[in-house]
C-alpha cells in the first residue's frame, strides 16, 4: 500500500508484516499478521509518530519519501518504546540524523539502552504542547499501556489522538485502514480482543485511568499503532476497550470456558456429558483442548467469560502439563474473577485435584465444584457429569 492521506498532510505510512509468526515471541500472527501503523504529518515541521519494527525498512522508507525527503523530518515522536514501534530507529536516525525525538521522560533512558543513541532526544512532560504549524501536537503520559514510559499524542486541529498500543489489535490491515471502509469488522473486533487478552489485559486498570484521563478531550479520529484506524465511529473500539479492562474489576460475560486435555481418551468422554449439561443449562459455552489450542486463542474467552470449567486427567500424581500451562499464563496476566470447577480422570490416585485447588486459590477464582472418576467414565458416571455441567451452567447463568 502506498502512503494514504487521513486529513490534509497527515498521512498513513505504516506497513503490514506477514513474517513475525510469533509476536512477542510469544503469540501466534501466522495467519493474522500484523500491522505497525506509523503516521507523518507534513507541516512547517514534519513529524513522524511512531515507527514499525525492523521488518520492510526499505518499504517504510519509501512511504515517507513519497511525501517529504527523509533529511527534512524535524521530530521523530515516539509514543512506546516496545520494539515492534521503534525497531527501524536506528537506521532512521541516521538517515535523518537532524531529527530530534520527543518522548517521556521514562523513555529516553530506554532509548539508550535499546539502541545506543543518548543525542537530540527532547522529553515532553504531561499535557505539554509543540506547534508543528497548523497542526498543534499535544502529549499524554499514559503508564503502563502498555509499558510504564507509554504516552499518547494528541492532533489538536484535527482531533486524531495517536494512541499507540491502546485501542489496537493483531490483524494486517486487509486493504482498508479505516473503519469505514472495512468490510470484515468481526475480524478486527476478534484479533483485538485477543491483542487485549494477550498484551494489554494485565495493564486494565491502568488502560482505565487512561480512558479517564483522556475523557475531557474531543476525539474525531482514533490511530493506534496496530490494526484499523477508527475515524467514522472511534467510540466502538473506545468502549470496547472500556468493557474488556472492566473485566478485571468484575465478573465477565455470563459464559463458560471450557478447557480440556485427554491422554487416552477418558476425560474427553466425560467432557462430553460435561459439555452437554452445561449447554443446557442454556448458559454460552466455548471450549478447548489445551493440547492443541495455543494458549493466545484461548486467553480471549478465559477474560471475557466468568465461568471456566477445567477437564484434565490426572499426570503423574499432578495436573495433565498442557493444562498447568495455560492456567499458569492465566496467573501471570492476573486473570481474576472467574468461578471454576474440575473434572478428570486418574490411574491410580487423583492428584491433580490438589495441584488445581492450590492454582485457583493463587488465581482467586472460586472453586465450586469438582468430581473425579478412575479410568473410564462408567454410565453412572457420565450421567454424573452431565448433571454436575449442567449444575454449573446454572451457576454461572444465574450469578
Ligand atoms: Fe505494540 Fe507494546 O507494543
Amino acid at each position: 500500500m502506498p502512503a494514504i492521506e487521513m486529513r490534509p498532510g497527515i498521512h498513513w505510512i505504516g506497513v503490514n508484516d506477514y513474517t513475525t509468526d510469533l509476536f512477542e515471541g510469544l503469540w501466534p500472527i501466522t495467519q493474522e499478521g500484523v500491522s505497525y501503523n506509523s503516521y507523518l504529518i507534513h507541516d512547517e515541521k514534519n513529524a513522524i509518530i511512531d515507527l514499525a519494527k525492523s521488518v520492510k525498512i526499505d518499504e517504510f522508507i519509501d512511504r515517507i519519501s513519497e511525501i517529504i525527503d527523509v533529511l527534512q523530518i524535524d521530530y521523530i515522536i515516539l509514543n512506546h518504546m516496545e520494539p515492534d514501534h521503534t525497531g527501524i530507529l536506528k537506521v532512521l536516525k541516521k538517515l535523518a540524523p537532524r531529527a530530534t525525538i520527543l518522548c517521556s521522560p521514562k523513555a529516553k533512558q530506554m532509548i539508550q539502552t535499546f539502541y545506543g543513541i543518548t543525542e537530540n532526544i527532547q522529553t515532553v512532560q504531561d499535557g505539554e504542547e509543540i506547534s508543528l504549524g497548523k497542526n498543534i501536537l499535544q502529549f499524554f503520559l499514559t503508564p503502563f499501556v502498555h509499558w510504564p514510559e507509554t504516552m499518547m499524542t494528541y492532533e489538536k486541529t484535527n482531533r486524531i489522538l495517536f494512541s499507540c498500543d491502546a485501542f489496537g489489535g493483531y490483524g494486517s490491515l486487509q486493504g482498508a485502514i479505516f473503519d469505514d471502509s472495512c468490510t470484515n469488522f468481526e475480524f478486527y473486533k476478534q484479533q483485538s480482543l485477543r491483542y487485549y487478552a494477550n498484551i494489554v489485559s494485565k495493564f486494565s486498570s491502568q488502560v482505565l485511568k487512561a480512558i479517564e484521563k483522556l475523557s475531557g478531550i474531543p476525539v474525531e479520529v482514533i490511530a493506534p499503532s496496530h490494526g484499523l484506524i477508527w475515524r467514522k465511529n472511534p467510540g466502538i473500539i473506545l468502549n470496547l476497550y472500556k468493557q474488556w479492562a472492566n473485566y478485571a474489576r468484575g465478573p465477565g460475560e455470563k459464559g463458560v470456558t471450557l478447557l480440556f486435555a485427554t491422554m487416552y481418551g477418558n476425560t474427553e468422554a466425560m467432557m462430553e456429558a460435561v459439555a452437554q449439561g452445561i449447554s443446557e443449562s442454556g448458559v454460552y459455552l466455548e471450549r478447548f483442548d489445551v493440547r492443541k489450542t495455543h494458549v493466545s486463542y484461548i486467553l480471549s474467552s478465559l477474560w471475557t467469560k466468568q465461568g471456566v470449567m477445567i477437564g484434565a486427567p490426572t499426570y503423574e500424581n499432578e495436573l495433565f502439563p498442557s493444562m498447568a500451562y495455560v492456567l499458569d499464563i492465566a496467573l501471570r496476566k492476573g486473570f481474576q474473577n472467574k468461578k471454576a470447577a474440575y473434572f478428570g480422570s486418574y490411574g491410580w490416585a487423583g492428584g491433580a485435584i490438589r495441584e488445581l485447588e492450590k492454582t485457583c486459590e493463587a488465581l482467586q477464582w472460586g472453586l465450586t465444584d469438582s468430581f473425579v472418576f478412575p479410568g473410564g467414565p462408567a454410565p453412572e458416571a457420565l450421567m454424573k457429569g452431565h448433571e454436575f455441567g449442567r449444575k454449573f451452567g446454572e451457576l454461572i447463568g444465574n450469578s
